[in-house]
């Protein structure tokens, strides 16, 4: 991976002769994953569907293999023989709850139970769950891993039960689940939407929507995946993951605004509004198959006021220390954008 610090390299997985398996490594996240995990030795296999976009990972020296996560039986040479399995296959956009369900939750288990059945070497088996998993803070403060798990939308709350399944596992599974923020970085399709408003001059926001909000750059996110995987943990712990800081939605869009030399002027949208947006594309997306980037469970997250999270956990007990910030994250990622004609 070009951009990822060196510092973050010199950590993590340390010996060469282990083979991991990367679920969703065609993906944003996974595929910045594979390439960290090369450059570290690590010998790679690659999930994807037929129908997946190779484009990340084409050219790689990795090894690729065909699966769907919602076809247990199509799991097993997957999983095979590898050492760790990082799990980041996931719907984060599907058209209904019941696609959000079988992929996210379902398809945990199948391949924690292809695990169980075909893999007795596994040493760590690392599932990327999110923060909507745990759900917003109700209290103000930043959500801790130990805090009731309150999921606001179908995608959160089938990553909460993908979660759960896993854990009811982890006594015969040497199971640890990260829990990311919202994950920005070159690849990324969601916050594009975001620099895009403001290559129009748009700083849009929420009437009464998010007021504090976790961030976490992709290169941090990896960086601690490696660290996941290189230290001793107790099967079944989740750690949360943002780059630690306190963000206002105005405070993200002036930041993601001078890193891309732009002056852009705040565009209010009532929650109503957002509602209305999201019936609309709901209705599109159910006649077109094709799921929407607001969707009613996306404005619902979008509501909310607080999603803090607190990673005090994750610096004490994997000594994961962010490294990339906001200012510096969203210029790597608006050249990128530019690089690659996105904006
Ligand atoms: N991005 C974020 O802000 C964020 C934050 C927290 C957690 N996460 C989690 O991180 C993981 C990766 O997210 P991402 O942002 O990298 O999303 P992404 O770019 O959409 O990648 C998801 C990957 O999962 C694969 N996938 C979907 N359904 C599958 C199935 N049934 N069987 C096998 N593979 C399947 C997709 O394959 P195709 O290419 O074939 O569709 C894709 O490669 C997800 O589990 C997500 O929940 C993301």
């Amino acid at each position: 991976m070009g951009t990822l610090p060196k510092k973050i390299l010199t950590v993590a997985v340390r010996k060469s002769s282990l083979q991991a398996l990367v679920t969703g490594a065609a993906g944003f996240i996974g595929s910045h994953l594979v390439e960290a995990l090369l450059q570290r030795g690590v010998r790679v296999r690659c999930l994807v569907r037929p129908t997946s976009h190779l484009k990340w990972v084409e050219g790689l020296p990795v090894e690729i293999i065909y699966g769907d996560c919602r076809e247990k039986d199509s799991l097993g040479p997957g999983v095979k023989d590898v050492d760790l399995v990082f799990h980041l296959a996931g719907a984060t956009r599907a058209i209904d709850a019941k696609t959000y369900f079988e992929v996210n939750a379902l398809g945990t288990d199948n391949l924690v139970q292809a695990c169980l059945e075909h893999n007795t070497r596994l040493q760590k088996f690392i599932y990327l769950s999110s923060q909507a998993a745990a759900g917003p803070g109700r209290n103000g403060g930043k959500k801790k891993e130990s805090d009731h798990c309150s999921p606001v939308s179908p995608y959160g709350m089938s990553k909460r039960r993908g979660e759960e399944l896993a854990l009811s596992q982890a006594h015969e599974l040497p199971l640890l689940i990260l829990r990311p923020a919202a994950v920005y970085g070159p690849r990324d399709k969601a916050f594009l939407f975001l620099f895009q408003c403001l290559v129009k001059r748009i700083k849009p926001s929420i009437s009464g929507g998010v007021e504090h909000l976790s961030l976490c750059s992709v290169q941090d996110l990896v960086g601690a995946i490696l660290l996941a995987a290189s230290t001793r943990t107790q099967s079944g712990e989740i750690f949360f993951l943002s780059d630690g800081h306190d963000y206002r939605m105005e405070e993200i869009n002036d930041v993601l605004a001078q890193a891309m030399e732009v002056t852009a002027f705040r565009l209010r949208l009532p929650a109503p509004v957002l509602f209305g947006i999201a019936a609309v594309g709901q209705y599109f997306s159910k006649i077109s198959g094709k799921p929407v980037l607001i969707s009613r469970g996306r404005a619902e997250e979008l509501i909310q006021p607080n999603w803090l999270c607190d990673i005090t956990k994750a610096r004490t007990l994997l000594g994961f220390e962010p490294q990339i910030s906001l200012a510096r994250g969203a210029k790597l990622t608006f050249d990128w954008y530019r690089k690659e004609n996105w904006l």
